[in-house]
């Protein structure tokens, strides 16, 4: 897998000399960054570019070196300026979008955001498996709180009203709030933001809070969307609603959320979340032992993912929209997931290992 990634990474056609020697040090930044716990590099990398994006001449030379040029695609009825964006859990609390805008992604799906404020489980909860390209996580939906979110979108837009970065919101449910009332959580964050994101993705997936993925089963499921498909008629502006899956569901029960969303007329599905899988991991079981429960992301899933897609296009890429996300790191992962049925696709883990060039490698002919 290791020599795969090398030989893509290494022996593609580079057509952009500038854009090489960003990937060699970027290599040299992930050695040092690497060093220290993934959480704290992500906040304080994020922080770092954050405030160059702050300056003119740096958002200048980020988006120089990283944004690709526009390959616009229509998606539920919105105009993505490329169809590579950011996957859910990277920036929760909407903190970062002007950096996230600057390297190029067409959109950012903030959160998962819920109606109240939480912590999220016990540091440390996110760790990389180097060897297989992969991160686990067990961060469990920590975010500022929808209230405060919005705020931050509110400010991102009246400070970029030119932007055309599409911001998704991505809700949940709180910890405490039990499976029968989960729907008016779901409920509370998607009429909280409505006004200030561009779609939504309705959470059920995560496999970091206890019983969430109980909702994926239809009769559960039924009633948060309906809630949200009641909302959504009552507004003049109709905004596209996705549902994301585990990948960890069979075929069958897929393709009967997929029909579901179909019958409530919502826009479609992203695929996958991330997996409680660990089978055919180079990562030695002792240390997969000592990281203990989590979501497995990055180049493992990316078969399932795949396939799972794949499947669910078979029965209605004719009437939903299908987002690809789980294990994308290369132009030919994305070239397949398109194939299979994907409209856009979503990145998170190959960000982390490929750096902010990842963008214009995926979106490379
Ligand atoms: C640290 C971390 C946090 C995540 N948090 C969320 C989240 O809050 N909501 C969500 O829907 N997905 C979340 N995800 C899943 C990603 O959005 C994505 O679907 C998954 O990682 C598969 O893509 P990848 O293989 O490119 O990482 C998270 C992933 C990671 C690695």
């Amino acid at each position: 897998m290791q020599l795969i990634y090398q030989s893509y990474y290494f022996n593609t056609k580079q057509k952009n000399k500038i854009i090489l020697i960003s990937r060699c040090m970027y290599n040299l930044l992930r050695s040092i960054l690497f060093c220290f716990d993934p959480e704290q590099v992500h906040y304080f990398s994020m922080n770092l570019l954050q405030s160059v994006c702050k300056t003119k001449p740096g958002r200048w030379f980020v988006q120089k070196l990283f944004k690709p040029a526009d390959q616009p695609v229509e998606v539920g009825g919105l105009t993505f300026r490329n169809p590579v964006g950011l996957a859910a859990g990277f920036d929760k609390n909407a903190s970062y979008l002007l950096a996230l805008d600057s390297l190029g992604f067409s959109h950012v799906e903030i959160g998962t955001v819920t109606p109240r404020a939480q912590e999220g489980n016990e540091k440390p909860r996110l760790f990389r498996l180097k060897k297989d390209y992969a991160l686990i996580n067990r961060m469990g939906f920590n975010n500022q709180g929808v209230d405060l979110v919005k705020q931050h979108v509110l400010q991102w837009r009246r400070d970029h009203p030119q932007s055309t970065l599409m911001v998704g919101g991505n809700i949940g449910k709180n910890k405490i709030t039990s499976n029968e009332d989960a729907w008016n959580d779901y409920l509370l964050c998607f009429e909280a933001l409505y006004d200030v994101v561009d779609y939504f993705t309705v959470n059920v997936s995560s496999p970091n809070t206890p019983g969430l993925r109980a909702l994926q089963e239809v009769e559960a499921l039924e009633v948060i969307l309906q809630a949200l498909a009641d909302a959504r008629r009552a507004e003049t502006v109709i905004k596209p609603v996705f549902l994301k899956i585990a990948p960890d569901m069979n075929d069958a029960d897929a393709l009967a959320v997929a029909a579901l969303v179909a019958r409530l007329n919502l826009t479609g599905l992203i695929i996958s979340n991330t997996t409680i899988d660990r089978k055919n991991l180079r990562t030695p079981e002792q240390e997969l032992e000592r990281i203990g429960p989590g979501g497995l992301s990055g180049m493992p899933l990316k078969n399932r993912a795949q396939q799972l897609l794949h499947r669910i296009a078979a029965d209605y890429g004719h009437q939903l929209v299908l987002v690809g996300s789980g294990g994308i790191f290369t132009a030919s992962d994305a070239r397949e997931r398109m194939q299979a049925g994907a409209s856009l696709i979503q990145v998170w883990t190959s960000f982390v290992y490929a750096g902010p060039s990842v963008i214009k490698n995926i979106l490379s002919k």
